[in-house]
């Protein structure tokens, strides 16, 4: 077997993501192995979460730092220690400058909980409720300087139901999200991904029949 890729995960929050990516590198076929956990925030209870599952943590709080550079230095050098080939952002919500995407280049990717173009940046959810759309959902993409706008690898869709609020909608969505990254990663780790002309190609399985239709099909009998 190749020898596995190396990944540090970076978080902000509750890191459920976090988890079931380190839960599928618990597989002995699993292409990537989880080298440490970062986070920006000292409150974050994935921290705690991530060294139960006896994973190494390192928390740079940004708070501490007078800009954005000195911080990101600071933890670009955390990063480093742990010689990671990939980086996978899991609810970490500090903007990053170009500096430190450029040098992650192409071995940076992301967790957005909508179904990009649609819907960057913060209260997706929310936005996509208001928008009244019938199917919304979640990608993992690779990190451009541009805000949630890098190649797209994987995406999940879901319905959007009557009575739906921001907090089951987004209940329905992070279950989703926990089965896209750990399969993105894969993807990834195990180089079955390439970046073409800031496009991702993909040597993967496909279902042409697949489709999420929302309201179900079945609306149109009778
Ligand atoms: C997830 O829904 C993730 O997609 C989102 O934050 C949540 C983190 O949850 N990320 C973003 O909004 C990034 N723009 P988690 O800490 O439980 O994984």
């Amino acid at each position: 077997m190749p020898r596995k890729r190396r990944v540090a995960i970076l978080i902000s929050g509750r890191g459920s993501n976090m988890l079931s990516l380190i839960e599928a590198a618990r597989d002995p076929d699993y292409p990537a192995e989880i080298v440490g956990v970062l986070s920006n925030r000292p409150e974050a209870t994935g921290l705690a979460r991530a060294r139960d599952a006896g994973v190494a943590v390192h928390c740079i709080d940004h708070k501490a730092y007078p800009d954005r550079e000195t911080f990101e230095r600071d933890f670009d050098a955390a990063l480093a220690r742990h010689e990671p080939d990939i980086l996978c952002l899991a609810g970490f919500m500090r903007m990053l400058t170009p500096w430190l995407i450029e040098r992650w280049q192409a071995r940076m990717i992301n967790i957005h909980p909508s179904l990009l173009p649609l819907f960057k940046g913060l209260h997706t959810h929310r936005r996509a409720l208001e928008a009244g759309m019938r199917i919304h959902g979640c990608s993992v993409h690779y990190v451009v300087p541009e805000l949630d706008s890098g190649p797209i690898i994987a995406q999940a869709a879901v319905p959007v139901l009557p009575g739906d609020t921001e907090d089951t909608l987004s209940a329905r969505v992070l279950r989703q999200e926990h089965v896209l990254y750990p399969l993105a990663l894969r993807l990834v780790a195990s180089g079955r991904v390439r970046l073409q002309d800031g496009r991702v190609e993909l040597d993967a399985d496909w279902d042409e029949k697949a489709a999420l239709v929302s309201p179900s099909a079945a609306c149109s009998k009778g």
